[in-house]
């Protein structure tokens, strides 16, 4: 299967990209958990090239800064001026030297471009000893794509690009995707040779081919038969079919490899999500980054999780997580945040309403309703009671509460920390917690009630209130009669 190691492979990525309208550079457009250009250079890595060569020029500092952080081994070339995908090639060697053996160029705009397409290019260009070889493939609508030219014994003879073709050439539905393989000094020589006497005024590295034909070279194609995956992307409406026909493909492994997608039109998932047989995904999902799901995990409807992972069994409805671990059958939402450094341990909840932050939760421990946990620790088997607030903030700085195991919380509670409660303890309901509570003490820090009797009925009257009042009195009075003195 495999080709031999290409010298290299140079993505071409320094066009404006002017149809995106945009102040990014139009490689770095996201689509899937990775750039345009990401997508590209994954393809490209597949080869595993002894060199690999992105061409910048268009707001190149975005586009070197997100290499050196994505693809460092990636080495960008800068082209000051775009004088053509030609000139683009032409400068590259210029720059590093001659590059003796397969080298491979592609256009940084086509995402959903397959590194095992690439791979059956490179063995096609070097089974047939071609100098130049194009990948081609017929699409329904050819405006705008350069043709490929082919002699009456199909031998590939040109690129014309869609400026320069005439009436019939335009009827080709067979064009250039804009991806080849050339053999690394005959294509250098034939750069040499390549003008601007086009419409474009451009030097085209389309031209290259017949260029090469005409010094007795041998030029291929590979025809690729799925047209869809060699759409490139121009503005914002490509960009969009782009990323829905990289979902369905994504989706579509992950259900291959024993995921249930109930909705697979609703769940986006990112390239580097992980999916355990048997997990079931409900409608509405985004599954983003490097997030994970275990064995049988329950996730949605309506979850987007980012760099998450969903233990075993777990199940999360209606939540959003962000680098968030939620233990196995663990049980999350619906309708809760978890928040950056939330560690929920096996069996544990985060129920309806509950955020939390900077959080770890014990076992079986349960937060389950309209809480806010931030910066704080639940030991194993504790339940947090309904309305709570972990008071993390005094206005200027963060502090942390402790609490213990199998500890009762009661409902409204506001826990101001720094706090601990020790194992065992209950506070109760509606107390403001302040200091440390000792294991198995009960804690009460509420006001105690007092009642005023008659008060509505002095302060209030004429009101339903009152009024509700006054009938209540007439009725305790009636059962007190009758429950007294039957004689009377
Ligand atoms: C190019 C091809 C065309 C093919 C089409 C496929 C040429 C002359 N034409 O046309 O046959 O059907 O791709 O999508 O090659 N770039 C540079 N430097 C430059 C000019 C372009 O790096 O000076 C890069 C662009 O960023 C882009 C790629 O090269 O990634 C292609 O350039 P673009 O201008 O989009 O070429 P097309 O007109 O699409
Ligand atoms: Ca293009």
């Amino acid at each position: 299967m495999s080709a031999r190691r290409p010298a290299a492979v140079i993505v071409l990525a320094a066009g404006e990209g002017t149809r995106m309208k945009s102040r990014r550079s139009k490689v770095l457009h996201e689509l899937c958990g990775r750039s345009m250009l990401g997508h590209v250079l994954a393809a490209a890595r597949e080869l595993e090239p002894q060199r690999l060569i992105v061409v910048v020029g268009h707001r190149r500092e975005q586009v070197i800064g997100h290499l050196a952080e994505h693809a460092p081994q990636a080495e960008p070339v800068v082209q000051e001026r775009q004088g053509g995908t030609g000139h683009a090639v032409r400068t590259v060697l210029e720059q590093v030297g001659t590059l003796s053996g397969t080298v491979v160029v592609t256009n940084g705009d086509h995402p959903l471009l397959r590194g095992e397409t690439l791979a059956e290019l490179v063995r096609t260009h070097e089974r047939e000893g071609n100098a130049a070889t194009v990948l081609t493939t017929e699409v329904p609508d050819p405006a705008g794509y350069g043709r490929i030219l082919r002699g009456p014994d199909g031998a590939v003879t040109a690129i014309v690009e869609h400026k320069d073709a005439d009436e019939a050439q335009r009827a080709v539905r067979e064009i250039n995707v804009g991806m080849y393989a050339f053999d690394g000094e005959l294509l250098e020589a034939a750069l040499k040779q390549v003008t601007t006497d086009n419409a474009g005024g451009e030097e085209y590295l389309t031209d290259v081919p017949a260029i090469l034909r005409g010094q007795g070279h041998r030029i291929g194609a590979f025809t690729a038969p799925d047209w869809v995956e060699m759409q490139g992307v121009n503005d914002r409406v490509q960009l969009a079919q782009a990323r829905r026909l990289l979902n369905e493909r994504i989706v579509e492994a992950h259900m291959r490899a024993g995921a249930t997608v109930v909705d697979p039109a609703t769940t986006w998932i990112d390239v580097d999500v992980v999916t355990e047989p048997d997990v079931v995904i409900h409608p509405n999902t985004q599954l983003h980054g490097r997030t994970r799901l275990e064995e049988g995990a329950e996730v949605g409807p309506n979850a987007t999780l980012t760099d998450t992972v969903v233990g075993a069994g777990a199940v999360v409805s209606n939540t959003v997580a962000d680098r968030a671990e939620i233990g196995p059958e663990a049980s999350v939402g619906p309708f809760a945040y978890l928040r950056p450094g939330t560690r929920l341990a096996r069996k544990a909840k985060a129920g309806t309403y509950v955020e939390m932050k900077n959080a770890v939760v014990g076992e079986g421990a349960k937060v389950p309703h309209l809480t806010y946990v931030g910066d704080a620790e639940i030991g194993q088997g504790s339940n947090i009671g309904a309305g709570s607030v972990f008071v993390n903030y005094d206005g200027v700085r963060k502090h942390r509460t402790v609490v213990g195991d199998h500890v009762r919380v009661g409902s409204d509670n506001m826990l101001v920390a720094p706090v601990r409660i020790g194992d065992g303890a209950y506070t109760a309901a509606g107390s403001v917690i302040v200091s440390d509570v000792p294991p198995g003490a009960m804690a009460v820090a509420r006001g105690r009630q007092r009642n005023i009797e008659g008060w509505v009925e002095r302060k209030r009257p004429g009101t339903p209130a009152a009024e509700a009042a006054r009938r209540a009195a007439g009725r305790r009075a009636d059962e007190s009669d009758a429950g007294g003195d039957a004689g009377a």
